[in-house]
């Protein structure tokens, strides 16, 4: 690309952009906070940092939900103030290649060139590739080839379950669980077993800390409101409960897994049974999920280091190589 370009993965909790000036990926919670209903007084890991603490004046906001969005101008100043902080201003006339989830309205898909096209940011061109298809090629997958895969990409809300094959969407299905609703189950499971009334980003701390208590025998630490009382308290949780309350929710995605097999023509299946599933999302890496998925599946299960990353990475991979991916990408 003869321009500044920028790779953008909208993600429910977090908003991942590749600067490809700068060489580099930086990442921010997609979140917004708002002051009198007017005023922008923070955005991204700040506005995060506001999040279930913040007076009533100010609304800390998510502008997607279900990978879709659904604030588009709180979206769009959020996008241009991280693009103008990244580049000190200077983004006009850039190309911007962003990732769009395969299960969309045509609505809801046009609003994704709309932000940019929309804004004050003068693009030079605003292209967009299926989500899908950005993971994989962030997992160093030749989606190109002939060779069918299946991704499973966990996220904050949905779980999209993909098959492809020759760089297209043979199937698709988009599951209604993600890290956030691990997220609710811990809360109401630590109301249930300890009496103790959590928010939401301390069920996400226990939830990140199942593996690492268990390896070490130790329970978790955490710290809410008993439910009777009403008082502050700290509490130690068992690991083993927390993987427990999740069972319910790996065996829906494993389900949903199964059930696409079984719809996918058998010369891609035998693909996938020889290269197993690719899992990615930060979703996936919540304790046992990739576990239960292949005890269940009875097939190989392939994880990444960078499961946070894999869509963002294929956006660097693809505007690195703009000439080779052309064709799986569509100018809006
Ligand atoms: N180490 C970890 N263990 C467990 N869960 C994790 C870990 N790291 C991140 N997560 C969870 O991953 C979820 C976010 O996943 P991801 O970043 O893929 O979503 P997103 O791209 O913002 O949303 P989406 O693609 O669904 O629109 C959060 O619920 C977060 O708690
Ligand atoms: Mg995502």
């Amino acid at each position: 690309m003869a321009n500044n370009a920028f790779g953008i993965d909208l993600g429910t909790s977090k908003i991942c952009i590749y600067n490809h000036e700068k060489k580099r990926v930086f990442v921010e919670r997609n979140m917004i906070a708002i002051e009198n209903k007017k005023n922008v007084i923070a955005y991204g890991d700040s506005a995060y940092e506001m999040f279930e603490k913040a007076p009533d004046n100010i609304v800390v906001s998510m502008p997607l939900n279900n990978g879709v969005i659904s604030d588009i101008n709180n979206m769009q100043d959020l996008l241009r103030l991280f693009i103008s902080e990244i580049t000190k201003g200077n983004y006009k006339n850039s190309d911007y290649v962003m990732s769009i989830p395969h299960d969309v309205t045509d609505v809801e898909r046009r609003a994704f060139g709309e932000l940019i096209e929309d804004s004050s940011m003068k693009a030079h061109s605003v292209s967009v590739v299926e989500k899908s298809i950005a993971c994989a090629i962030g997992l160093n997958i030749d989606v190109k080839s002939s060779q069918g895969v299946m991704i499973v990409d966990v996220g904050y809300n949905t779980t999209e379950i993909s098959i492809l094959s020759f760089g297209g969407i043979v199937k698709s299905k988009l599951v209604k669980i993600g890290g956030n609703k691990f997220d609710d189950i811990i809360k109401a499971t630590v109301r249930k077993e300890y009496n103790l009334h959590i928010g939401s980003k301390s069920a996400e701390a226990l939830k990140m800390q199942i593996a690492d208590l268990k390896r070490s025998g130790e329970k978790g630490v955490v710290y809410g409101r008993n439910v009777a009382s009403g008082l502050p308290v700290e509490c130690m949780v068992d690991p083993i409960v927390l993987e427990n309350c999740l069972r319910e929710s790996f065996l829906q995605i494993t389900d949903n897994v199964k059930e696409l097999l079984e719809s996918t023509p058998p010369e891609i299946g035998a693909n996938i049974y020889k290269q197993g599933i690719y899992i990615t999302g930060g979703g996936s890496l919540v304790s046992n999920l990739c576990q239960n998925v292949a005890n269940g599946t009875g097939l190989k299960v392939n994880t990444s280091d960078s499961a946070e990353n894999s869509v963002i990475f294929g956006l660097a991979e693809i505007i690195r190589n703009n000439k080779k991916y052309k064709n799986l990408t569509f100018e809006v």
